[in-house]
């Protein structure tokens, strides 16, 4: 969703603002635009367009300055239109934004300036409210006695007609981060978009303002007390950002996992058992708990089913896993014995965070799974344990589910150890099995080209159904998500034994169905369900676990033979790459999938 970029320095601001933005383009976006102060005019001009960043760099050749901000925006309040794209001015404040304002409406009254704006955003009543303020002398006072009238979450990136080279950031729960060299200083919605000029880089706390140039930043809340963020360092390589040799970076982050899967694992195991002292996780939370509650999102809620099923089974503690969206809503039980796990890639998903912060109101432990460093859900929780995916570009999440799913493997493995569920040869044979998941997600990877000759059987379906038991179910849960928003073919994933109770009507002559199969416990059961789809006519693609093959069963993939529980890495690849094969062949954009965001910042 919304991308904001900044900088004031000693370079042309606009080249490093349009390529900020096309590094932010991945969050999902409708349209650009830049503000550059402009020495000639003595002051900030803005140039902006609907549609993508390409044209606002054209269109922006000629811009001259060192100090800028830009912006990408995803649609809110208000059509995709160049008058509603950011920056917006009011006066002598230019702005963007990224966040809802909530009251924007009753602002705008207040101060009289409904029905005068030039656009139909809620960003724009904000530069109204602040120029309001602006007495020509102080614009932090300004921004801070603008906040106080604001209700909503926003980052903000902002300049001054009369402060030529100074930029402002301020955060009310939506991110930004900072960072600067020799050169000048940066600011953007992630650390994605300015990496590359410096590995050391803060996280601006939340409900703070700063006031940045080229040499100098000041922050301070909204009180006015000055504040020293804590300085974080980049842990990827940013040269490794590009798309490399692959068409599309799913395809790139798809090849990453054995990597980064063997990263997240490798770095917490000691002496062949599990820690989490690196991630400064207090162990009580592990067994002090009496029940877990995953909440999260999409693919990341995916990976808390997953995790569900293990820490039942290993650890005999009860877990719910929450829509993130609906869990406040669902009078859901919390107590102290609870401990909240939240899950995701962004660590900025707002339902995510919303529900975080509801749970962690309510006295529950907290726990997050988080991708990116610092992020707001990060921040909000009493531990946190980082996978170590790197940067997640394609909307489609493939190595950032396959990292959270190691890390509840991990968690399941402490757990289980630490309340004596699992005695140590025990968890330090769990841990080997885990060790085993890279090279068998590697051994799917080099099979690739099998996959893409089975996906040409889906290139003209319309509908597909996808069947599994026991733990394959949601891992065909999220090979279904992965088929729908990036091939556009509907897609439904059921627990075999469901289909009968209605669903089977669906299944006619030839509609594909893909068979997952790698529980030696359900073999049977998986079977007859199988047999009673091609009995209606439908064409199954098969994907077995080699060592559960027989004579019986058509097996068109053979999946690596890890034991049961660690099958669901290895099987997700598989269905990632039919997912993906069937969406380039079919010409798409496989990275940017219509209608979607990477950043989900609105509720
Ligand atoms: O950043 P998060 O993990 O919190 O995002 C959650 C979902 O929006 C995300 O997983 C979404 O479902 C992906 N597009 C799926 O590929």
């Amino acid at each position: 969703m919304c991308g904001i970029i900044g900088y004031t320095g000693y370079s042309q601001a606009r080249d490093i603002l349009i390529k900020g933005l096309k590094a932010l383009e991945y969050r999902g976006y409708d349209s650009a635009g830049i503000a550059v102060y402009n020495p000639n005019y003595k002051e900030v001009l803005v140039t902006k367009c609907s549609g993508r960043v390409e044209n606002l760099d054209t269109k922006t050749k000629e811009v001259r300055g060192v100090a800028g901000i830009g912006h990408t925006r995803w649609a809110t309040h208000g059509e995709v239109s160049d008058a509603n794209s950011h920056p917006h001015k009011f006066g002598d404040v230019t702005l963007v934004h990224n966040g809802i304002i909530e009251n924007y409406a009753a602002i705008a009254n207040q101060i009289g300036v409904a029905g005068k704006l030039k656009s139909q955003t809620d960003s724009e009543v904000v530069a109204a409210l602040i120029d309001k303020y602006y007495n020509g002398s102080n614009p932090k006072e300004a921004i801070i006695e603008a906040v106080k009238d604001i209700t909503g979450t926003y980052a903000l990136g902002i300049m001054f007609d009369d402060k030529p080279n100074t930029i402002y950031a301020v955060r009310n729960v939506s991110p930004i981060v900072c960072c600067s060299n020799e050169d000048g200083t940066y600011i953007a919605s992630d650390i994605q978009a300015i990496g590359e000029y410096s590995k050391k880089y803060f996280v601006l706390p939340e409900f703070s303002v700063a006031e940045i140039n080229a040499e100098r930043i000041n922050v301070v809340d909204f009180h006015g007390n000055k504040i020293e963020p804590k300085i974080l360092t980049l842990d990827w390589d940013i040269k490794n950002n590009g798309k490399c040799q692959y068409p599309f970076y799913m395809e790139k982050e798809i090849m990453e996992q054995p990597l980064v899967i063997g990263k997240t694992i490798e770095s917490r195991i000691k002496d062949n058992l599990p820690t989490f002292v690196y991630d400064a996780v207090n162990d009580n939370i592990f067994t002090d708990c009496d029940n877990i509650t995953v909440i999260a999102c999409g693919t990341a809620m995916h990976a808390g089913l997953i995790g569900k099923h293990l820490i039942e089974k290993f650890c005999q503690v009860p877990v719910t896993v929450n829509m993130a969206s609906e869990y406040m809503y669902a009078q859901p039980i919390i107590n102290k014995k609870t401990l909240v796990i939240c899950v995701s890639q962004s660590g900025e998903t707002i339902d995510t965070l919303e529900a975080l912060k509801y749970a962690k109101s309510k006295g529950a432990m907290t726990l997050s799974i988080v991708n990116v460093r610092g992020s707001a859900i990060a921040g909000e929780s009493d531990n946190v344990i980082y996978t170590n995916a790197g940067p997640e570009i394609a909307v489609a999440s493939t190595k950032a589910y396959t990292t959270q799913v190691a890390v509840f493997y991990l968690i399941t493995a402490a757990m289980a150890y630490l309340r004596n569920a699992m005695n140590k040869a025990q968890a330090a044979k769990f841990i080997e099995q885990l060790r085993k998941i890279p090279d068998a997600v590697d051994d799917v990877l080099k099979r690739r080209k099998d996959i893409h000759r089975l996906s040409k059987g889906l290139l003209t379906a319309e509908h597909t159904f996808m069947i599994g038991r026991g733990i394959d179910y949601p891992t065909l849960l999220e090979a279904s998500l992965k088929l729908k928003e990036i091939s556009y073919i509907h897609s439904e994933a059921f627990a075999s034994g469901e289909l009968k109770h209605g669903t089977i009507a669906l299944i006619t002559d030839s509609t594909p169905v893909i068979a997952l199969l790698t529980q030696e416990h359900l073999v049977r059961k998986q079977m007859s369900n199988i047999r009673e789809v091609q009995s209606r006519g439908a064409r199954t693609i098969t994907f077995v676990r080699k060592s559960l093959i027989n004579e019986d069963i058509k097996c068109d993939f053979a999946l690596p033979d890890i034991s049961d529980d660690f099958m669901p890495i290895p099987s997700v690849t598989a269905m990632q790459l039919l997912a993906y094969y069937v969406s380039s062949d079919k010409g798409l954009d496989v990275d940017k999938p219509r209608n979607l965001a990477k950043v989900v910042t609105v509720e």
